[in-house]
Formats: structure tokens, C-alpha cells, sequence
């Protein structure tokens, strides 16, 4: 009798399989959504029946009832690269040219052309032909672990077909390609978070990229993930080109792009990129450009990589998009140093996938600039990943009821006078306690880059200010106090609350610069505290130090040194301190006995790494006593080039400087 039924349970696995196939990665069903349903209901009863039978690969398996809690950290078999971009036909000349230097004279070049899905790129495992682990790009050499949501993908085989060449099967291989999500997916996702009243997501990438790491496999499911894969990696067979790697990838099952071309020279590239970037908003998916790869393999290997890009591909990204819409209002938003900026409301219109309803207009004299009225016609744009910004009137367009716009004169939020500095063309509201500004120097205390209190984001902050919990950053080391109220506030509960306290514990081990940061200095970036703690080793120095003594400082200006003077005139402001540093901040630089690694060496990073951020690799250069410089000079020991480096980079060759890629400024730290 099993015997029976396992014949069924693999010819109905088979049958599902195949439909799947038809209608996911074909768009060509051909049975009812009915008549699927049924054969995968059958299933699942039967595998209920025999759950001795059920094998990962089945199609009742993508969805798990486990949530995940959190996604491991898995290291790449090889590293993720990533691309240069280019920005118009020049460039590809540029490139084409680039090419042909690098190989040996008189050699064919063909280039295959690919769309640029703007998504989130992934990399598949599938060992004996069945899928097994998928991590995301991460910082390019690990990711995470996100194997039970990917695996959701209707279109994505749990099981490959077989596929012979030259006599091998290949059964273990790696994929990469780009997940994303559709227009209309992505539309209804924003319509229910609308609803819901959650934050909506600015555009499909982000949230594609937010769907991969959700906890709850079930949502992933319902949200219509897609993937289009590009490439393929195995030791089992050789691949010649990468129109044979995705000819493969097509028969193996998966599913790839139908748009590329397979191009004789540079101009018929030229030609798709320009054909695409006319086409781009026909196709249901959002694109940011083309990816541009030389054809053979053999090619491929003599270019090489350099600093993470390969030689042998880019980008072409499109030109930002324009749109036309209404200026209906201006409205002036406090910031979190007090600084009043005007802000455009615009008439919501859908621009490069998202709805933009706002753009900042940094200034009252960009507003007079750029002659902006209320009720005027104004052309806004959006580049991939820049705020959308307003570029000009439509003074065609301008009517009668154009209206211009004076700078308030009280603050929008606490109604106090305003001030306005001589030398600056910024308003600001003088009011310490303005909601405004507590909610904005809590956000900030918070954030990533400064005390990185996760889970203490916008929405959390404005809430405990309206209740409140919290009237400034010292009142975030007290909530601890309110524990039992906070878990009773709706929709956070007992398991959010203990996160957010933990990470409010954790944080009071961030080293001195990050706090000098948090504490929201106006004009005191990441780089100036770290210069002023470098400097001075503990915020008492500091805070007895003068305006020449802090101005001395390489590349501190005047700006800087008088907002710090000023912040620390401030009773409120060094009361502020003496709390923090009971609640067990950090307020000194951490001291290493003798001498250290980099001490007396200079360093500077230009472009992008790979396996790490650059403010990663410039606290390692510190914490190792080496200093971080802004600028090429020759005091410079080490220029250490990421990719996409720009003119520091040349700067550097000129100037004969020891310059070094990541791989080796890896070894120098002892990290690799
Ligand atoms: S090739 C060396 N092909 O664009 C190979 N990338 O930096 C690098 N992308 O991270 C990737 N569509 O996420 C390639 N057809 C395509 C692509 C593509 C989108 C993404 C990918 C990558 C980024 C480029």
C-alpha cells in the first residue's frame, strides 16, 4: 500500500513541479488555478498520511511554520562583487576601450547586455540538484542565512532538472541573481501598510531587500517575491561564456531575463542601453540600467578583478527621472539643532516606483533661487538612491494664484521667536526644549552610526516623547525604571521592550567618539568627534579647552570649535554629561599601554571596500593608534583604494603615495 502511495506522492511532486515551472517561470499555465490547487491539496493530505515521505524538495515545503529568530552569518564560496558604474556613452567608450588594452591584439570581443534589476542580489546553493542554502550579499565576502524565505519563490526550483554536457551531470552548483518585486506587488504591499497605518516603503528595492529578513516565512510568501537569476558557478562542468551560463541557467529551470542581447561591438551596446532606457517604464518591474559583460569566460579570467569589480563588466546606470507636478504648499520643518528647513509638498506622483508626496528644500534662499511659488508647476527628480529633489519651476505653467512664500518668523513647532544668524542663510529655533528638537536629538542619540540603540527608531521616540518617558537623551538610560508600564503600551510587548533595553545596555559600551557624536554638537560630525577625542582623550579635557585650542586641531574650523564652546557654556549641557557619565557612558578614549601597530602611521581610505564600511576600517586604524587623514599629502603612509575610488585615487599615483587594496590593508590589520 506505502508503495503505492509514494508513486503518487512522486507523481503529483512531479506534476506541481512542472505547472509551477509553467506558470511561474514561463508565464505560460496550463492548467486552472483550480486544478493546481487540487493536486497540491491531494498532496498534502498524503504527505499528512506518510510523513515518513515528505522530502525538503517538495512543493509542499516552502512555506515553514518556524520562525526564524535570527540569520546566521554564512561566509561565500566566492566573493559577491559588485560593479563600476558608468554614466553615458562616453564612459562605455571608455570601457570598451579599457577591454580591448587588457587582451591580447586582434582578439573578438562580444559583450552580453543584461537588464539592471533594481533589487537585492542573492546567492543559491542547490547540492544533488536540490536547492539548499540562500544568503544575501551582505558586505560581499558574508551574508546571512535566509534559506526558509527565499525558498518561498514559486519560480525558484526546489529541484533542478537533470541536464547533461559532455557527459556530466551537474547537480552542485551555486546561482546569484536579483530578487525583487514587481509594481503591482510592491503597490499592493504599500496599500495595506497604508491601511495599517505602518511606514510604507520608499521604493520595491527596499522592499524586497525588508521582506528577505522578515522573521515570518508565512508573510514572505504572501508577498510575491520574484528572482531573476544571471549566473552560475560549478566545478562539475566548464561554461565558455556567459551566454552559455544563461542558456543553462534557462534549462535547468530557473528563471532569467528574456531581455539580453548578445552584442557584435561597444555601438550595438550603446544602442541597447539607449533603447532600454526609453523602454524601462514598460516593463512591470523597476530597472536602474544595464549590465554590460564581456562574453567569453576566457576573456573574463585575463581581465581580472580589481579592488572588488570586475574588469570585465559595468553598469550603465540611467539618468535620474523627471517628472512634472504641483508645488501645493511649503511648509518649515524643525530639526534636531533647531535649524528651520523648508520643505515642498508636492502633489503625490509616482516617480522611479515610488510616490513622492515631499522634497527638502534645504534653505529659504534656495526657495528665492530657484523663484519656487506655491501653486507653481516644478519638475522633481530622483536618481536610484537620492531623495527626490525639486530642479525648477514650469514658469509656463505659473498662474494666478501662485503664491510666494516668506520665512516664518516663529517656530512652526514650539511657537518661540526665531533666530537668524549673520553669516548663515539657516533660521533656528533657540528653544532647547522645543518638541521638535528633543524628539530630533533623540532620534540621532540613537541612530547607527552614533549609539546604535536598535529598535529605538522614529516611531518609538516620537511615541515615548508624546507619553512622556522621554524628555531627553539622559531619560533613555531610565526607561529601564518604566519596564512594566512599557510592556503594557500597545503593539510592544514584553519581547520588544527587553530587546530595546538590552540594546540601551549595550550601547553604554560605544567607544568616546561615538558618544560625542550622539550627544548632538551642532556642526560635530563623525569625523570632527573623532578628530576632538583623538585630540583631547577625554570630554573633561574638552570641555576645558578653548576656542584656539580646539581650532588648532588639522581641518577643525572655526565653526566647529565656537559650537563647541558654546554647547559647553550651557548649564543644561554639562548637566547633561554628569548624568551620562553616570549612567555609565564612556567619556574617555580607551588607552593602549605602549607602543601600537599604526602608531605614527597615516592613513586614508578612498572608494568603497568590500568587507567592510569605511567607518569599520577607520576605527580599526585608530583603535590600532594609526590616524585617519581627509586629504592627500605626503604625510600619508597608506592610501588604501576600494572600489569605485575617484580623484583621490589619482591624486595619490601622481604623488607617488604607498597606495594599497583591501586584500592588503586586511593583512596589515592581522584580520586576514
Ligand atoms: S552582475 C560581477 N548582472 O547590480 C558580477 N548584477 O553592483 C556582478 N544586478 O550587486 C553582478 N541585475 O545585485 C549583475 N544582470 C545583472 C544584474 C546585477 C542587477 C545587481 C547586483 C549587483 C549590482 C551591481
Amino acid at each position: 500500500m506505502i508503495q503505492v502511495n509514494e508513486n503518487r506522492i512522486f507523481l503529483l511532486r512531479q506534476t506541481i513541479r512542472k505547472h509551477e515551472y509553467l506558470y511561474y517561470v514561463k508565464n505560460d499555465p496550463q492548467i486552472s488555478d483550480l486544478e493546481y490547487d487540487k493536486l497540491l491539496e491531494e498532496l498534502i493530505e498524503l504527505e499528512k498520511k506518510y510523513p515518513e515521505l515528505v522530502t525538503p524538495d517538495s512543493p509542499t515545503q516552502r512555506v515553514s511554520s518556524d520562525l526564524s529568530k535570527s540569520f546566521p552569518e554564512i561566509k561565500h564560496s566566492s566573493p559577491m562583487l559588485s560593479l563600476s558604474n558608468s554614466y553615458n556613452q562616453n564612459e562605455l567608450l571608455e570601457f570598451d576601450r579599457r577591454v580591448r588594452e587588457n587582451l591580447p591584439d586582434a582578439e573578438t570581443i562580444e559583450y552580453i547586455c543584461e537588464l539592471k534589476i533594481d533589487g537585492a542580489s542573492i546567492s543559491i546553493r542547490y547540492r544533488n540538484g536540490i536547492y539548499e542554502k540562500a544568503v544575501t550579499r551582505g558586505d560581499g565576502t558574508s551574508g546571512e542565512d535566509v534559506t526558509q524565505n527565499i525558498k518561498t519563490i514559486k519560480s525558484l526550483p526546489l529541484k533542478v532538472n537533470r541536464i547533461e554536457l559532455n557527459g556530466e551531470t551537474l547537480q552542485n552548483f551555486e546561482v546569484r541573481g536579483e530578487i525583487f518585486l514587481d509594481l503591482e506587488s510592491f503597490n499592493k504591499i504599500n496599500e495595506l501598510r497604508l491601511l495599517n497605518e505602518e511606514k510604507l516603503f520608499a521604493n520595491p528595492r527596499n522592499s524586497a531587500a525588508g521582506t528577505i529578513k522578515l522573521h515570518d516565512s508565512k508573510i514572505v510568501a504572501a508577498r510575491n517575491l520574484q528572482v531573476f537569476l544571471y549566473y552560475l558557478f560549478t566545478e562539475e562542468i566548464a561554461i565558455v561564456s556567459q551566454n552559455e551560463n544563461l542558456k543553462i541557467l534557462d534549462e535547468l529551470g530557473f528563471k532569467v531575463n528574456a531581455n539580453y542581447k548578445l552584442c557584435k561591438n561597444i555601438n550595438e551596446v550603446i544602442e541597447f542601453c539607449n533603447e532600454w532606457e526609453e523602454k524601462r517604464d514598460k516593463l512591470p518591474y523597476e530597472i536602474d540600467g544595464v549590465v554590460i559583460k564581456v562574453n567569453s569566460k576566457k576573456q573574463q579570467e585575463i581581465l581580472g578583478t580589481i579592488a572588488k569589480s570586475p574588469r570585465w563588466a559595468i553598469a550603465y546606470k540611467f539618468k535620474a527621472k523627471q517628472v512634472e507636478t504641483v508645488l501645493e504648499n511649503i511648509t518649515w520643518q524643525v530639526g534636531r539643532t533647531g535649524a528651520i528647513t523648508p520643505v515642498a509638498e508636492l502633489k503625490p506622483i509616482l516617480l522611479a516606483g515610488s510616490t513622492i508626496s515631499r522634497a527638502t528644500l534645504h534653505n529659504y534662499d534656495e526657495i528665492l533661487r530657484k523663484d519656487l511659488r506655491i501653486n507653481d508647476t516644478v519638475i522633481i527628480e530622483k536618481g536610484g538612491d537620492v531623495i527626490p529633489k525639486v530642479v525648477s519651476v514650469v514658469k509656463e505653467k505659473r498662474g494666478e494664484n501662485s503664491n510666494i512664500t516668506l520665512p516664518p518668523e516663529r517656530c512652526p513647532e514650539c511657537r518661540s521667536e526665531l533666530i537668524k544668524t549673520d553669516e548663515e542663510v539657516a533660521l533656528y529655533c533657540g528653544n532647547y526644549s522645543c518638541p521638535a528638537q528633543v524628539k530630533g536629538r533623540i532620534i540621532h542619540f540613537a541612530s547607527r552610526g552614533a549609539m546604535n540603540i536598535d529598535g529605538l527608531g522614529e516611531a518609538l521616540v516620537n511615541l515615548f516623547v508624546e507619553k512622556g518617558y522621554l524628555n531627553s537623551i539622559y531619560d533613555i538610560y531610565l526607561l529601564n525604571n518604566h519596564r512594566d508600564e512599557l510592556i503594557k503600551i500597545d503593539r510592544l510587548g514584553e519581547k520588544s521592550i527587553s530587546n530595546l533595553l538590552a540594546s540601551i545596555e549595550n550601547s553604554k559600551s560605544r567607544p568616546f567618539e561615538k558618544v560625542l557624536f550622539a550627544i548632538g554638537i551642532r556642526y560635530v560630525g563623525l569625523g570632527a568627534a573623532q578628530k576632538l577625542a583623538e585630540h583631547f582623550g577625554s570630554i573633561d579635557k574638552l570641555m576645558a579647552a578653548d576656542t584656539d585650542a580646539i581650532s588648532s586641531i588639522y581641518e577643525i574650523g572655526p565653526s566647529i570649535s565656537n559650537s563647541v564652546i558654546e554647547f559647553f557654556s550651557q548649564q543644561t549641557n554639562k548637566d547633561l554629561i554628569g548624568k551620562l557619565k553616570e549612567a555609565g557612558l564612556i567619556f574617555e578614549k580607551e588607552t593602549n599601554q605602549g607602543e601600537m601597530k599604526f602608531s605614527g602611521k597615516n592613513f586614508i581610505i578612498t572608494g568603497t571596500l568590500s568587507s567592510m564600511s569605511r567607518d569599520k576600517a577607520k576605527d580599526i586604524i585608530i583603535a590600532n593608534g594609526g590616524k585617519v587623514l581627509s586629504a592627500i599629502s605626503k604625510n600619508l603612509t597608506y592610501v588604501v583604494v576600494g572600489e569605485n575610488a575617484g580623484s583621490k585615487y589619482d591624486k595619490a599615483l601622481k604623488l607617488g603615495l604607498n597606495i594599497i587594496d583591501e586584500e592588503a590593508f586586511l593583512k596589515l590589520t592581522g584580520i586576514n
